[in-house]
């Protein structure tokens, strides 16, 4: 089955969204396989966000994500990384549908609340990143 990573940033956190979110991923109908509340230091964000070094916002980027705690997760279910992006909605949320995270939660680009992986591949790397590979989910619920 396939896995996703998705991220709480900071201001989601800060703002007491965890609890939205992960209810949104469970309506779904993803199954849970891990959750870590943790900080995070400037070099696992600059490796985290390494396809965009080169742009002009990485800076500011790396900063936000290092200004408080984040909520790592793993989300597992069919076609996980394509439905996880469809819920989360569009990167910028004046784009982002009504219903979709970011279009029910973020106002601007720069703090757009959560963070999803944007394919198989980059999942995959982000998972390692942050939790040394994929976990099983200990209890799959099929519906
Ligand atoms: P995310 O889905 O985590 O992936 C890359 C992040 O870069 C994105 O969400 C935004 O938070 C951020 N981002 C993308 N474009 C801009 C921008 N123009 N200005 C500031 N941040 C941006």
């Amino acid at each position: 089955m396939e896995q996703t990573f998705v991220m709480v940033k900071p201001d989601g956190v800060k703002r007491g969204l965890i609890g939205p979110i992960i209810t949104r991923f469970e309506q779904k109908g993803f199954v849970l396989a891990a959750i870590q509340l943790r900080s995070i230091d400037r070099a696992l964000a600059e490796r985290h966000y390494g396809e965009l070094k080169e742009k002009p916002f990485f800076g500011e980027l790396v900063q936000y994500l290092t200004s408080g705690p984040v909520c790592a997760m793993i989300w597992q279910g069919e076609h996980a990384v394509e439905n996880a992006r469809s819920i989360i909605g569009k990167t910028n949320p004046v784009e982002a549908a009504p219903g979709t995270i970011r279009g029910d939660f973020a106002l601007d680009i720069a703090g757009n609340i959560v963070h999803g992986s944007d394919s198989l591949a980059s999942a995959e790397r982000e998972i390692e990143l942050f939790f040394g590979g994929a976990v099983a989910a200990s209890a799959p619920v099929h519906l």
